[in-house]
């Protein structure tokens, strides 16, 4: 059995984003209403969140809800919604014990009243923690995302507060809502689809990829240390060669 002992602790990717796919699946094959399968998908994340804290990673997003999965049937997403804001009551507690630090990214705004204000107080009663950052998407959509920050930056040009050539990719990424966080290093999907579904576009540039067909009701710590173990024996280049990359040259 896999244990955390066995990473490398100076190979540790900083920042691991999770495409938690697969809940109706799971529930559909046991022949249970899709919202069993979310129900069990929070119990992966209370397991997720611990492990990450255990072994020190220091970002773990994961992407609940996007900006697509309003279209979903409405008893789906309020069920959604009441899961998130049980779970954001029954953790708050573990946060604050474990120096967990939470953050939203997307549009909090279309989110319920009952769990934004749950939601604010939790990201508000845990924002001295300096531990773990468990960065939540909901409502997110990449896209919407960088039109939201091109909108930011094309307003300071026009109010002569920021030249145009003195745009960068640090600007972008300075107005995007994970401002502050490093990109991610590891993009976890389960569930067995290859797709990014509109997922930190920008912030995925350089990103190992990694999808697991384990559904993410059924992903479990070891899954979740292998996936680390994984990134570590990846070989990354950032547009260098192999052989410079090896010689650090
Ligand atoms: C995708 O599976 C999953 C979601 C759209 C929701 C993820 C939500 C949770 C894991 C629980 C609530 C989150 C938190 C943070 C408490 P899917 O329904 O698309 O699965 P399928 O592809 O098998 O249909």
């Amino acid at each position: 059995m896999l244990t955390s002992l066995e990473l490398d602790p100076q190979k540790l990717p900083r920042h691991v984003a999770i495409i938690m796919d697969g809940n109706g699946r799971w529930a559909q094959s046991r022949g249970l209403m899709r919202l069993m399968g979310h129900k069990a998908g929070v119990d992966t994340v209370i397991r997720t969140v611990r492990a990450a804290d255990e072994i020190g990673i220091s970002v773990l997003t994961l992407y609940a809800f996007s900006s697509e999965n309003w279209k979903r049937p409405a008893s789906e997403v309020s069920g959604l919604m009441t899961l998130l804001k049980s779970y954001l009551e029954s953790e708050l507690a573990s946060m604050l014990e474990n120096n967990i630090r939470l953050r939203c990214i997307g549009r909090m705004d279309k989110l319920p009243r009952e769990v934004r204000e749950t939601l604010q107080a939790s990201i508000e009663k845990t924002s001295i923690n300096t531990g773990l950052v468990l960065n939540l998407a909901l409502s997110y959509g990449s896209r919407d995302e960088v039109v939201g920050a091109v909108k930011e930056i094309a307003e300071l040009c026009v109010a002569g507060k920021l030249p145009v050539e003195q745009i960068t990719e640090e600007t972008i990424s300075a107005h995007l809502y994970t401002a502050g966080l490093p990109d991610p290093d590891l993009i976890v999907r389960t569930g067995g689809e290859f797709r990014l579904s509109n997922f930190l576009l920008w912030q995925a540039s350089y990103a190992e990829i990694l999808v697991t067909e384990v559904h993410w009701p059924d992903f479990t710590r070891e899954d979740f240390i292998s996936a680390i173990a994984t990134f570590q024996t990846r070989q990354r280049r950032f547009g260098r060669t192999g052989d410079q990359v090896s010689d650090k040259t």
